[in-house]
């Protein structure tokens, strides 16, 4: 077990480069086994999302070549292995599985998703959308068993109850090699499901609409390999700008889609932060008497959950009383224990987590509960001052690609080092 220790109250500066994006990939790799020739993936970034997924695929006798940031997955060898535990269960991003295999197979049995911890996460509308597509599916002992009808999976028009970037994924993976048109009503449209679009359609699938609330997909007999780039992460993004707005003396944000981050770039406007907005890359300048917003998260293109948590600790710096409601998580509180344990002026009331600023936040030690959470409070500690730990970094290792070498790039002090080490 590792923890972080940072050194607070020190300032960035310098360039920073945003990796491949953590929720695009986690899709992607799973989207690969639709092919029946090798798929690479460049842009993959340094996740342990990503060991985790490389294993399953190889359990399922897929060859995988990981080096660097590209990703070589030749899925000719693989097989629809029974996977109702083990490996599986360890990332929430496992169910793409569940329409990876059906969508080849026509059965697989996988394990429910394990992953972050942010209240009741069902998974009830992908099983609509395979039932839809006429699986039967089983929930027994933990595992989700599906299984195509006997001339396979057939189209059919779905419309979801609620905006799920999973969900919404999914049904594309099981719907592409359907037969018929399928479309997908009340779509999410997440860039990422644009990304998983564009490897779909590349490797020979018709899916028309992603990034729009529609998407149709007219099913085809046979996918093949192809080359993708996977998209910037957008939220790894949102969270190195707010900690350059906390504290940097100058700071470039570098591979980043500026369109896909409007929303939360709106908010550091409002906040009074300074910007120049390049094709390719932010600056952050520094950054005086902040005003404190409100927030309200959204299914995209509105003000990402994921970005909650990373944004608070440059709230708590700005002057005035904010409220933050995650309308997608309302569970999605456990940093505020611990921002209120760095002396921060922070609480849940009802639905809404409430702030008052300006905050001196003082090094603490601190726990982890979840990958946002934990990107929170990286940024919290090097906003602290004194020493500041962080145990359950585990969770900040699934999804941040090098984040301590990035930072120490910035100038912060930060190391990862064993539990049991002294600081
Ligand atoms: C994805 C992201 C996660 C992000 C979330 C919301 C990945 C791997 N993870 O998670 O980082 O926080 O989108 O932007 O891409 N819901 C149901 N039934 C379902 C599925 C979802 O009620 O079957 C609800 C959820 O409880 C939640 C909302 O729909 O309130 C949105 O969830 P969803 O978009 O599905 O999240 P994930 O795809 O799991």
């Amino acid at each position: 077990m590792k923890k972080i220790v940072i050194n607070g109250n020190r300032p960035l500066k310098g360039e920073i480069t945003i990796s491949g994006a953590k929720n695009s990939v986690v899709a992607l790799i799973p989207a690969a086994i639709l092919a029946d020739s090798p798929v690479i993936l460049e842009g993959v970034p340094d996740i342990s999302d990503v060991d985790s997924l490389k294993e399953i695929l190889e359990i399922m006798g897929a060859k995988v070549e990981h080096v660097g940031e590209t990703m070589m997955i030749d899925p000719t060898e693989v097989q629809s292995i029974p996977m109702p535990h083990g490996k599986i269960n360890s990332l929430r991003a496992s169910y793409y599985f569940m329409g990876a295999l059906l969508g080849k197979f026509g059965e697989a049995v996988v394990g429910l998703p394990g992953g972050c911890n942010l209240g009741p996460r069902p998974i009830d509308l992908h099983v609509k959308g395979f039932a839809a597509l006429g699986a039967d599916v089983r929930n027994e002992y933990g595992a989700m068993y599906l299984r195509a009808g006997e001339e396979g999976l057939k189209a059919n028009h779905i419309f979801m109850d609620n905006v799920s970037v999973g969900a919404t994924i999914n049904i594309m993976l099981a719907a592409v090699k359907a037969k018929g048109r399928t479309v997908i009503e009340n779509a999410a449209r997440e860039p990422e499901i644009i990304d998983v679009a564009t490897l779909l359609n590349n490797m020979g699938a018709v899916v028309r609409g992603a990034g729009t609330d529609e998407i149709r997909i007219d099913g085809v007999e046979e996918l093949h390999g192809t080359r993708h780039s996977v998209v910037p992460d957008r939220i790894e993004a949102g969270t190195y700008l707010a900690m350059a707005a906390a504290l940097g003396e100058g700071v470039v944000v570098k591979n980043v889609i500026y369109e896909h981050l409007e929303s939360f770039i709106a908010k550091l406007q409002e906040m009074g932060v300074e910007m120049t907005i390049r094709e390719d890359s932010i600056e952050v300048f520094p950054s005086h008497d902040l005003k404190m917003v409100n927030i309200k998260t959204y299914p995209y293109p509105g003000f990402a959950t994921d970005l909650q948590q990373p944004i608070t600790p440059l709230l708590l710096k700005a002057h005035g009383t904010g409220e933050l409601i995650d309308t997608i998580y309302e569970k999605r509180i456990n940093h505020v224990p611990e921002l209120a344990r760095m002396g921060a002026n922070i609480q849940v009331e009802g639905n809404m987590i409430v702030m008052k600023g300006p905050n001196e936040l003082t090094g603490a030690e601190v726990v982890a509960s979840d990958l946002r959470a934990g990107a929170c409070l990286v940024t919290a500690g090097l906003m602290a001052k004194g020493t500041t730990t962080i145990f359950n970094v585990e969770f900040i290792l699934r999804g941040y690609d090098h984040i301590i070498d990035k930072l120490t790039g910035l100038g912060a002090d930060i190391r990862l080092v064993e539990e049991d080490e002294k600081n």
